[in-house]
C-alpha cells in the first residue's frame, strides 16, 4: 500500500518526483475518451523505468498462445490490446544536452489530474548535469467532446542560461507490447507523410489488419512568434519527426502545441483514412488548443452533471469516488456497440481492452443508472452478437445441440484466454451474462429485449448447463465437476456452490423468459423456436436439473460450502496471516495458495449478492462472517461486494472499510499492482458500494427502494440515477433523505420498507427512529 497521492476533491495530485513510483503514476494519471487513451508517460525523453502505453479501442492482435504443454481445446491466441503510435514525443537538447528526467535533478515536480475539466497537468524544474535549469508546464487531454482528438501544450523556460535549443517533435509507431509472447512487433507500416497540414503515420496490425492513422500538427512559438519546424528525413520505419533549432534566451518561454488524431479502419474505409485524418486534424487545429480545452471542460461538466457523487465531510472518499467515475467515463462511453469495457481500459496491457465477466457482473448496474438505456442494451447486444462464437466455443470443448459457452476473455467472441483452469473451468461467466439480461430487464422494464435478442442467449446458456452437469448415483442429485469459481485460488473443484446456484437459476430463468416471449409475442416465439430448434422436453429437463442440483451446505456451521471438501482444508483466518506474507499471489507459491483455505474474491458471497432475496439476514450474516474472514481480496472485484453486503448487515464500519478499499484500491496501490494499469471494471463496483451499499438502492417489483445508511465519517452523500425515463437526485443525510425528481407522475418509492409517494420537485423524508 502507498500513500503518496494528495487528497483533494476534484484533483489527483502527486507532489515531488520519485522514479520508483513513476509506473504507478503513469497508470493513475492515464487519460482516455472511450475511443483511445494513454498512460501518463512523459512528453520529453525519459530513460528511466516506464511502461509506455498508447491504445486505440477495439484494435487488437492475436498473439499466438505460448504454453509449455499444449492441451486440446486451448485457444490459438491471446488477444492483446496494442501499444500503438505515440503521438506526443518531444526531444529537447540544450547546447547538445538532452532533457531526460532520469538524468536530471528534478524539483517542484507536480502532476495533477483535473477530473472536473478532464486534463492532466505536470510542472517541474529540471537541472541538467551541466547545471542548466529549465522550468516546464505541460498540459494535455483526450477530448470527450470529439473523441478523435487529443492535444497537448508544453511550456518551457530556461531559468539560468541562454543557449541553443534543438527541438524535435516525434511520432513514434515503432513500439512494442511489453507482454508480447514472442518479442514480436505487432504493427507494419502502411505509409508516412508530412505536409503543411501535419505529419501522418499509418500502421496496420499484423494478422488482424486494422489500419490506424495518427496525424499530428505541431506548432511552436517563441515569445508568441511562430517558429517553423522542418520535416526530418528519417530512414526509420514507423517513425516521423520534425525539427527546429534556435537560440533561447534566459527566461524566454517557448510554447509547443501538438494536436493529434487517431482514426482507425474500424470506422472508416482504409483508403479514406488519410483524407479523413487531414480533415479532422485541420478542424481541430483551426479550433485551437484553448478552445478544444474549453470544449473538453464543457463536455466533462455534462458528464458530472449526470453522474457525480457528492460526499460531504470526507475528502479522501470524495476524491476516490470521483476518480472511479472519471476513469469509467474515460474508458467506455457506450457510443459504439462493438466496444466493451476492458478491466484495465486504456491504462495498461495486462487484461487490456478485452471483455471479461466483469462487464456483466459489475459494470452493467453503473451504466443502467448513469447512462441512457441504450448503453446497457448495447453491452448486452455485444454478447448477442457473439452467440454463434459461444456455440462454436462450446463445440470445441465437446458440447453440442446449440449449447453456448461464452469466453472468459474475448475481443471478437472467440475465447482467447489460455490457462486451462480458467478457460475450460471458470464457466460461471456464462451465468453472469444471463444474470445481466435479468438485471437489465428488472431495472428498465424492457422485456422486448428478450424476444429480440435475450432469449436466444438464455437458451444457449441453459443448454450448456444441462450438458455440463451429471447425475451422481451416490448423491442422487446433479453435480458439476471440475470447475473454477470466482475464487481463482481454487481450481478443478467439484460443486462450487456459486456456479451450481447460478446454473440452477439460469435454467429456471431461461424457462421464465421463454414463457414471457410466448405470451407477449407468439410469432416471435415461433421464430426463436425454429431458429434454435427448441423442443418442450428441454424445459422439463431444465426444471428437473434446477430442482435437483447439489448445493453443498454445512449443517453445523449453517453456511453454504464453497465447494466439496472446503472444510477439509486447514481453517486459518486472514487475521492470522502476517502482513509480510501478503499479497499471497506475490509471496506464496501457487501450490501453497491452492491448498490453503484463503479466498481470492467473493465467491459464495457473490451468489448471495446476486440472489439476495433468497436468503434471510441471519443466513447472510453467518456466510459473511465465515467467508469474509478467509478472503484476501486479491481481486479488485472483491471489496465492493463485501461492502454492499456489510451495509445490508448494518455493519457500518466494515462497509466503510471495504468502500475505502475498493474506491482507493489504485490511488493507494492496495494490491501492489497499480503499475500494470488501473482496475477499471472494479470501479463500477465502487459506485455500487455507495448506491447499492450505503443507499441500499434496489429495484423491486418495478419500483425503487432504499435502505439508506450514512457512514459516520460523512455528513451526507448525494447521487443521481436515471430510472425508467425519470431522473432522480438522492441525498442521504444523518436523519433524512432528500429526493429530487422530475417525474411527471407521482412516484412510489420504498424507504425502510415503507411506501412513500414522491411528487415532482423536492421531497424530504425523515427516517429518524426508523434506523436500526
Ligand atoms: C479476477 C477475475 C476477473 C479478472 C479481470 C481476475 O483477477 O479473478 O474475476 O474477471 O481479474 O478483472
Amino acid at each position: 500500500m502507498k500513500n503518496y497521492i494528495q487528497a483533494e476533491e476534484w484533483n489527483i495530485i502527486e507532489n515531488g518526483f520519485d522514479a520508483h513510483l513513476n509506473k504507478i503514476s503513469e497508470s493513475l494519471f492515464s487519460l482516455g475518451n472511450g475511443r483511445m487513451g494513454q498512460r501518463a508517460n512523459f512528453e520529453e525523453t525519459y530513460t528511466g523505468d516506464t511502461l509506455q502505453g498508447n491504445y486505440v479501442a477495439g484494435v487488437y492482435y492475436p498473439d499466438k498462445t505460448r504454453v509449455g504443454w499444449w492441451k486440446n481445446g486451448y485457444p490459438e491466441y491471446f488477444a492483446k490490446v496494442l501499444n500503438a503510435t505515440n503521438w506526443m514525443g518531444l526531444e529537447f537538447r540544450f547546447d547538445g544536452e538532452l532533457l531526460d528526467l532520469n538524468l536530471c535533478k528534478v524539483t517542484a515536480f507536480k502532476r495533477v489530474l483535473n477530473m472536473q475539466e478532464g486534463y492532466l497537468e505536470r510542472t517541474f524544474t529540471a537541472e541538467l548535469a551541466s547545471g542548466k535549469q529549465v522550468k516546464v508546464n505541460a498540459k494535455r487531454f483526450f477530448s470527450i467532446a470529439n473523441d478523435e482528438i487529443a492535444a497537448l501544450h508544453y511550456h518551457l523556460i530556461p531559468l539560468n542560461f541562454s543557449g541553443k535549443l534543438e527541438l524535435k517533435a516525434v511520432i513514434d509507431g515503432d513500439v512494442k507490447n511489453q507482454d508480447s509472447n514472442y518479442e514480436e512487433k505487432f504493427w507494419d507500416e502502411v505509409s508516412r507523410a508530412q505536409d503543411g497540414s501535419g505529419s501522418y503515420l499509418t500502421l496496420r496490425t499484423k494478422k488482424t489488419a486494422f489500419d490506424v492513422i495518427t496525424g499530428v500538427k505541431t506548432l511552436v512559438y517563441k515569445n508568441e512568434q511562430a517558429v517553423q519546424l522542418g520535416a526530418d528525413s528519417v530512414s526509420r520505419e514507423k517513425y516521423l519527426s520534425e525539427s527546429t533549432s534556435f537560440t533561447l534566451n534566459q527566461n524566454e518561454g517557448i510554447d509547443i502545441y501538438k494536436i493529434a488524431t487517431n482514426l482507425s479502419s474500424q470506422n472508416y474505409a482504409s483508403a479514406e483514412l488519410p483524407e479523413k485524418a487531414r480533415a479532422v486534424l485541420g478542424a481541430a487545429v483551426a479550433r485551437g488548443f484553448q478552445a478544444l480545452l474549453e470544449d473538453q471542460a464543457a463536455a466533462w461538466a455534462t458528464k458530472w452533471e449526470e453522474g457525480d457523487i457528492i460526499i460531504e465531510g470526507d475528502v479522501a472518499a470524495q476524491q476516490a469516488i470521483r476518480f472511479n467515475i472519471f476513469q469509467l467515463n474515460q474508458t467506455y462511453t457506450g457510443k459504439d456497440a462493438r466496444l466493451n469495457i476492458g478491466p484495465k481500459g486504456f491504462t495498461g496491457e495486462k487484461y487490456g481492452g478485452s471483455t471479461y465477466w466483469d462487464t456483466e457482473a459489475y459494470c452493467i448496474p453503473f451504466y443502467l443508472s448513469t447512462a441512457p438505456q441504450e448503453v446497457s442494451r448495447n453491452l448486452l447486444i455485444y454478447r448477442y452478437k457473439h452467440l454463434e462464437k459461444a456455440i462454436e466455443n462450446a463445440q470445441k470443448l465437446g458440447f453440442d445441440k446449440g449449447a453456448a459457452l461464452y469466453p472468459m476473455v474475448t475481443m471478437n467472441g472467440e475465447e482467447c484466454h489460455n490457462e486451462w483452469e480458467i478457460t475450460f473451468e471458470e464457466i460461471h461467466r456464462n451465468g453472469a451474462i444471463a444474470f445481466a439480461i435479468f438485471n437489465y430487464i428488472r431495472y428498465t422494464g424492457d422485456t422486448s429485449y428478450l424476444k429480440e435478442y435475450g432469449l436466444e442467449v438464455l437458451i444457449g446458456i441453459a443448454r450448456f448447463w444441462k450438458q455440463r452437469v451429471n447425475w451422481s448415483v451416490d448423491k442422487k442429485q446433479y453435480v458439476m465437476l471440475g470447475v473454477t469459481g470466482p475464487n481463482e485460488y481454487e481450481n478443478n473443484i467439484n460443486n462450487n456452490w456459486y456456479t451450481n446456484t447460478l446454473a440452477a437459476w439460469c435454467l429456471k430463468y431461461a424457462t421464465e423468459a421463454a414463457d414471457i416471449v410466448k405470451e407477449n409475442d407468439p410469432e416471435q416465439y415461433q421464430r426463436i423456436v425454429a431458429k434454435t430448434t427448441l423442443i418442450d422436453q428441454e424445459f422439463s429437463d431444465w426444471k428437473n436439473i434446477a430442482e435437483n442440483i447439489y448445493l453443498p451446505y454445512d449443517q453445523e456451521l449453517g453456511v453454504f460450502l464453497q465447494q466439496d471438501g472446503y472444510l477439509d482444508k486447514e481453517q486459518i483466518l486472514v487475521s492470522n496471516l502476517p502482513a509480510s506474507e501478503r499479497p499471497l499471489n506475490q509471496k506464496w507459491s501457487w501450490d501453497r495458495i491452492l491448498r490453503s483455505c484463503f479466498i481470492k474474491q467473493a465467491d459464495v458471497l457473490q451468489g448471495m449478492y446476486f440472489f439476495e432475496d433468497d436468503y434471510d439476514l441471519e443466513s447472510l450474516r453467518r456466510n459473511f462472517d465465515f467467508y469474509e474472514s478467509r478472503t484476501v481480496h486479491e481481486s479488485s472485484l472483491s471489496p465492493c461486494v463485501h461492502s454492499i453486503l456489510a451495509a445490508k448487515l448494518n455493519d457500518g464500519d466494515k462497509a466503510y472499510e471495504f468502500y475505502l478499499r475498493t474506491s482507493r484500491l489504485d490511488l493507494d496501490d492496495y494490491n501492489n499492482d497499480t503499475e500494470d494499469g488501473l482496475h477499471i471494471t472494479s470501479m463500477a463496483g465502487t459506485w455500487m458500494s455507495i448506491v447499492e451499499g450505503f443507499a441500499g438502492m434496489r429495484v423491486r417489483a418495478d419500483k425503487l427502494s432504499f435502505n439508506p445508511f450514512l457512514p459516520e465519517q460523512w455528513t451526507s452523500f448525494a447521487f443521481k440515477v436515471g430510472f425508467r425515463g425519470i431522473q432522480l437526485k438522492i441525498q442521504i443525510k444523518r436523519d433524512e433523505m432528500i429526493i429530487h425528481t422530475d417525474s411527471k407522475e407521482p412516484l412510489d418509492i420504498t424507504i425502510f420498507n415503507k411506501l412513500h409517494t414522491v411528487l415532482a420537485g423536492e421531497t424530504v423524508i425523515s427516517y429518524k427512529g426508523l434506523l436500526v
